[in-house]
């Protein structure tokens, strides 16, 4: 037995029914994780390598999935040890010797799942986008603050050093005042065809997979992953990779909440169930002279310079570029002054978690900021549906004027699942 599995299992684990509220600095942190998807697999391997960090749970309705992602945390062991695993997160919530919940289930899950968590005690790590409508992510703020609880959206950059340092020398002015930032995703995904309506396979539980979205009968075509390209589950590439790009276009400019929101584009390249736009063009005016863009190709991988992610900021002096895991900065005339690249990844936003969790160490992506660049993703997703600019609020975001769009803000929940704080 290793280190970690003996302190996990003598002294880490607290008996159950015992609440535990603070995690001293020696003391081996438990997470369950909720989807183990490539990304909660991920996840997973990646917590459980932390040091002072164990993966109790994994947790999936379809089994089959579960037990794999039970099987690649036991090799990181040798084989020592293995997770439990269980097909409902509630569950995790019910056991006291639990600290953190991580959730990489679909974007319909985030928010229902995150507050009843912290409900329960539990901090959470959650994916990005943190919720699926903008109501979501207000009713997340207040359930962190009203059960105090470290939550954390899955925004990884917000760590990434040589991002936080091009973020710094933005602050301090290396192109002057910056009043423009274009975020920018693009791939070469194929289509999701046409589903059929079909029984759900037998390794899966389809009830528990919908949770608080309310009931439609199993297709063959969006589970797993194409659940994105609808918006009863998901919210679009807007805002499933548009959130990273955007995130940091946000944080560049030191923006919270925009004014105007303007969207086109459309399901262009095929013809098939998908619902979102697979080229996506939102802007976003904000107070002082300040705009961002956001520029979504799914079915075309040449974005600005040829690369397929990225944020640049445009000022008085010059430009700065995000694409990677560094930055270029280039002067007025676009010649190229600095360069810089680092370590990605996924370790420093968990080890930044897990502090917070231990020694109250700020969160680099507190659920606050999550929201505010969730919100944007959902702003420009709710434009694009209605067709037409949206005003808001600069203090909250909320939209004012136009019945239908507003109508958007928030969703139906299957009963029994509506999330209260
Ligand atoms: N931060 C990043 O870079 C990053 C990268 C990839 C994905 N993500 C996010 O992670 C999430 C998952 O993405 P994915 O690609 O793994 O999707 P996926 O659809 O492949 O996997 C999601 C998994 O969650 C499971 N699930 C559904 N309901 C559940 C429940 N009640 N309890 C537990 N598990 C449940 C599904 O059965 C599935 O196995 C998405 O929200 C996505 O946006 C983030």
């Amino acid at each position: 037995m290793n280190r970690r599995t003996f302190l996990f299992l003598s002294g880490g684990m607290v008996a159950a029914g015992a609440a535990r509220t603070a995690v001293a600095a020696n003391e081996t942190i438990v997470v369950g994780i909720m989807g183990t998807g490539g990304r909660g697999t991920q996840l997973a391997r990646a917590f459980h390598g932390q040091p002072g960090c164990t993966v109790a749970y994994v947790c999936d309705p379809d089994r089959s999935r579960m037990e794999a992602a039970a099987s690649a945390v036991e090799r990181i062991d040798q084989g020592t040890y293995r997770p439990k695993t269980v097909t409902d997160f509630r569950r995790i919530l019910d056991d006291k010797g639990v600290d953190a919940l991580v959730i990489a289930a679909p974007d319909h899950w985030h928010a229902p799942a995150t507050i009843l968590a912290c409900k329960a005690g539990k901090h959470v790590y959650v994916e990005k986008p943190c919720s699926h409508n903008p109501r979501e992510g207000e009713l997340m703020v207040l359930a962190a603050r009203k059960y105090n609880r470290k939550v954390q959206m899955g925004n990884q950059r917000r760590s990434w050093p040589k991002i936080r340092e091009a973020m710094q020398a933005l602050h301090e002015g290396i192109i002057g005042r910056v009043y423009y930032s274009r975020a920018w995703y693009a791939n070469r995904r194929g289509s999701i065809g046409r589903g059929k309506l079909a029984d759900p396979p037998d390794y899966l539980d389809y009830e528990l997979w919908q949770g608080p979205a309310p009931r439609r009968p199993y297709r063959t075509n969006v589970i797993h992953y194409n659940w994105h390209w609808f918006w009863h589950w998901g919210t679009g590439e807007l805002g499933n990779n548009g959130v990273h790009a955007v995130d940091l276009s946000r944080w560049g400019l030191g923006v919270d909440y925009p004014t105007h929101v303007t969207s086109c584009g459309g399901r262009y390249r095929f013809d098939d169930d998908q619902e979102t736009p697979d080229t996506h063009v939102v802007g976003y005016d904000f107070p002082g002279k300040i705009s961002i863009s956001w520029e979504g190709l799914s079915c075309n991988p040449y974005g600005p310079d040829g690369s397929m992610f990225g944020a640049s900021f445009h000022g008085e002096e010059g430009t700065l570029v995000i694409s990677g895991t560094g930055y270029k900065v280039y002067d007025i005339r676009n010649k190229l002054i600095k360069q810089e690249k680092g370590p990605g990844g996924d370790a420093t936003h968990i080890a930044n978690f897990l502090n917070a969790i231990r020694e109250n160490e700020p969160l680099n992506s507190d659920i606050e900021e999550g929201h505010k660049s969730t919100l944007l993703c959902h702003l420009g997703n709710i434009a694009y549906r209605v067709g037409r600019d949206l005003r808001c609020c600069p203090q909250s975001g909320h939209i004012q004027g136009d019945k239908e769009a507003a109508s958007l803000w928030d969703r139906e929940y299957e009963p029994g699942w509506e999330p209260t704080v």
